[in-house]
């Protein structure tokens, strides 16, 4: 069984400080967010999303918009730093995330966590946990079903650190015996190979499956209890796994039975890494039916039970992070998300500070990379 991570905490992660050095188009900002909630408003194009995804760094070296370490780093400046002093699982944390470096040194995201090197900053997921919504994020409805995966994933990665390792293994099999089957589909011993990989994709391949399924078991009710509040009692939400295999047996079968498709396609076709799940409003899919309120509403109640289910794991909400989350919303949905973000840190942007104005937030200007207590 896979460990959760760390020390039980009290109640909620708390992000302390942020200074940030040459990240996108800041130059040099130190952020101190209040520690419930912190509006960060500026302009179109001025730094507030910049802003929100330096936060998000501390998770684990990432952007939610995936984006590359030359698109990280200041135009013009060699590497980024950030370093954020948070609380959570108990414990205080300074960490500190490298994008880029020197010329001649080492190149990759890296992170330090109280002055201790821990490689990669992939490797620290974990020790500041936080949800985003980001407008690209309504894609988990709309668009493919490997946004989907990586919903489960990332939200997975932070609960429990032995998944990051997990996910990984079987990522490297699946590309290693994607490669036999491109190049050696004709080897006499192609499929014996074939044999070898199948058995150790197997044991992670149906783990990572089980971990998944779990997963959604333990969102879907709270997922639903939001949306149902979000949307005034009026309409259901519901999710459906669609998973690969019950266990090892069955997923050695799966793969047993696409190996002819596989060889011809010259990639492995099922399996964990083709898995996905379905949103329902009111029976019907959300891909094909929702409006784009709708979809918003269902995409924030994943999140909002993303968050619920953290804290039952660690014992910590995490910190919310929240980019452009009010527009489309109606009224009472602003009003019933504002409500429920109430005792837990929220950092959210918008164009309009007004929308916030009966709320009791800090409230932060970002002007051309350059940030301002209000
Ligand atoms: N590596 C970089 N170096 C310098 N500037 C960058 C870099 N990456 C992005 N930018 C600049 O950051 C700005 C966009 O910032 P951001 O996305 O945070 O805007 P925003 O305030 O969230 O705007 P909106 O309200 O439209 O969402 C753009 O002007 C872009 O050119
Ligand atoms: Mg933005």
């Amino acid at each position: 069984m896979l460990r959760r991570r760390g020390a039980r905490g009290n109640g909620r992660v708390i992000l302390q400080s942020l200074s940030i050095e040459n990240y996108r188009n800041i130059e040099a900002a130190r952020f101190e967010p209040g520690h419930e909630l912190t509006v960060i408003c500026g302009k179109n194009g001025q730094g507030k999303t910049n802003l929100l995804e330096a936060v998000w760094m501390l998770t684990g070296g990432r952007s939610f918009r995936g984006a590359k370490d030359a698109e990280l780093i200041r135009e013009g400046a060699e590497y980024a730093v950030l370093e954020g002093n948070a609380e959570g699982n108990g414990r205080e944390s300074r960490i500190r995330i490298f994008v880029g470096g020197p010329p001649g040194g080492r190149k990759a995201r890296g992170a330090r966590v109280n002055g201790v090197d821990h490689g990669r900053a992939g490797n620290i997921a974990g020790i500041f946990a936080a949800v985003v919504f980001d407008p690209g994020h309504l894609s988990l409805i709309k668009g493919g079903p490997d946004g989907r995966r990586r919903f489960l994933d990332t939200a997975l990665c932070q609960l429990y650190p032995g998944y990051v390792t997990l996910l990984r293994q079987y990522t490297r099999l699946v590309t290693q015996k994607n490669a036999l089957l491109k190049q050696y589909p004709q080897a006499r011993d192609a499929e014996r190979l074939l044999d070898v990989f199948d058995e150790k994709l197997c044991e992670c391949g149906a783990e990572v499956s089980r971990r998944r399924r779990e997963y959604i078991e333990r969102l879907e009710p709270e997922a639903t209890g939001t949306y149902r509040d979000i949307a005034g009692g009026g309409e259901a939400l519901a999710l459906r796994f669609e998973p690969s295999c019950r266990d090892a047996a069955e997923l050695a079968r799966v793969l047993a039975e696409s190996r002819r498709r596989d060889l011809a396609a010259g990639f492995c076709t099922a399996g964990p890494h083709r898995e996905d799940f379905s949103i329902f409003i009111d029976g019907r899919e959300a891909k094909r039916f929702a409006s784009q309120g709708q979809q918003r509403s269902a995409v924030l109640s994943l999140k909002l039970a993303e968050a619920a289910g953290a804290k039952q794991v660690t014992g910590d909400h995490p910190v919310m992070l929240l980019d452009d989350v009010l527009s489309e919303l109606d009224e009472t949905r602003q009003a019933y998300l504002l409500n429920r973000m109430a005792h837990r840190q929220t950092i959210v942007t918008a164009c309009d500070a007004n929308l916030f104005g009966r709320t009791a937030g800090k409230i932060c200007r970002m002007e051309g990379g350059n940030l301002m207590d209000s």
